[in-house]
């Protein structure tokens, strides 16, 4: 079996789920269930006995050893952070605690269960590290995209926070031996993606009739790839990765703000057409650009294409389909996950921001 954190939140949940639909293969999932943590995520797996729950932190010490040591997984796969810019703006020290010293838990848990291990499984072990391309910084427009060697140059506390635990990752490698690899992945979308994040919170602020709070002049690019596709990757490097690498991975897919914002509301103009025929661009709203706002992230994804064969199967068009038409067909998930701490979020970030 392999233990994954963070596999209630929206990566997570969707490799859970994607793992146990292909292999017969158990996964224990520890989760501590922060805002961004779901199980309704999970619902279809109730009765799933290879999938194995447990609420807890990942830098709780004992509880990690005791999961280790009861379920011996042949791997772990780190997803559990804190994981939103605009958050970590408004309050670092969560991310702090749980991207840099969690990790560092979780790492030294892992290398005493993995120390004790038996020769065979000692060597078939495997730490993978899921990370984001924001740790090398902010690219210009003609810059190339980030490669596997670029320099780590973080500028938000949530990539400051994950670029620590990259650097606590590959040392436990280079120092202790642990048998890790670390991938660095560009924005994901697709279903489960909470509502605090550009495209969900584009689609559900359309329906509801809210504006569509555009940041700065929208002109900010990033590199969007489909969640599954992302899930396929991290199970490729698991599988093949070569020890103490990192892959970067991404979708080819640069696009500025604004289109993504466009291609949202022509998608819900077209599946879900509004009352009084206007387009859902109508609520488009420009607010205060966020501090430190990074320019542009592009991902060359051409090693993990190389060494492994990966390639993602969804272009834009096909996967942010799927997306809108999952938020149309879920809106109970929707309701449910905008509770009381969601809209206090929403005002606080958003209020009095319209630029
Ligand atoms: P998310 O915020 O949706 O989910 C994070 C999950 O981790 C939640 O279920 C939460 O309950 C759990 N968690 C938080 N703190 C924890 C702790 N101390 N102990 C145990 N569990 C804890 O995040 P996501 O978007 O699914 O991202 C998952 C991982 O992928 C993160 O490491 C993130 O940095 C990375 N990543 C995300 C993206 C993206 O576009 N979302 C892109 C590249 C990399
Ligand atoms: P986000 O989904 O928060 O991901 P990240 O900051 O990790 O890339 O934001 C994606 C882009 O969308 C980013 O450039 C900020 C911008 N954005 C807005 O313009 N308005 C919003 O309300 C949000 C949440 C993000």
């Amino acid at each position: 079996m392999i233990l994954v954190t963070g596999g209630a939140g929206f990566i997570g949940s969707n490799f859970v789920l994607d793992w146990l639909a292909q292999s017969g293969e158990a996964i224990v999932n520890l989760d501590k269930l922060t805002y961004a943590g779901n199980l309704e995520n999970l619902a279809s797996l109730q009765d799933n006995p290879n999938h194995i729950f447990v609420q807890g932190d990942l830098g709780d010490s004992a509880l990690v050893a005791q999961l280790l040591a009861q379920h011996r997984p042949r791997a772990v796969v780190n997803f559990a952070a804190e994981s939103h810019v605009d958050r970590s703006i408004h309050g670092p020290e969560d991310f702090i605690q749980t991207n840099i010293v969690g990790t560092f838990r979780l790492l030294e848990a892992v290398r005493a269960y993995w120390l004790a291990l038996p020769e065979a499984d000692k060597t078939a072990f495997r730490f993978l590290h899921v990370s984001t391309d924001e740790v090398y910084g902010s690219l210009t427009k003609d810059d190339p995209p980030f490669a596997e060697d670029n320099r780590y140059e973080p500028n938000s506390p949530y990539s400051a926070s994950k670029a620590a635990s990259d650097h606590l990752v590959r040392a436990w490698h280079h120092t202790y031996g642990l048998p890790v690899v670390t991938t660095n992945c560009s924005n994901n979308y697709g279903p489960y993606h909470f509502p605090e994040k550009l495209i969900p919170l584009m689609i559900v602020n359309a329906l509801a009739g809210k504006p569509l709070p555009v940041y700065g002049d929208g002109q900010q690019i990033r590199d969007w790839l489909y969640v599954k596709d992302h899930c396929s990757a991290i199970r490729r490097v698991l599988e093949a990765g070569t020890l103490g690498e990192t892959y970067n991975i991404g979708g080819w897919n640069e696009k500025p703000n604004l289109e993504i914002v466009h291609t949202v509301c022509a998608l819900l103009d077209e599946l879900r057409p509004k009352a009084d025929g206007s387009s859902y661009a109508t609520q488009i709203t420009y607010v205060t650009d966020r501090p430190g706002h990074d320019r542009r992230y592009a991902i060359d994804a051409r090693k993990i294409e190389r060494e492994l064969g990966w390639k993602p199967a969804e272009t834009f068009e096909t996967g942010i389909r799927k997306t809108v038409e999952w938020y149309l067909a879920n809106s109970d998930w929707v309701a449910h996950v905008q509770n009381g701490s969601y809209r206090d979020w929403v005002s606080k970030q958003y209020a009095g921001s319209v630029a």
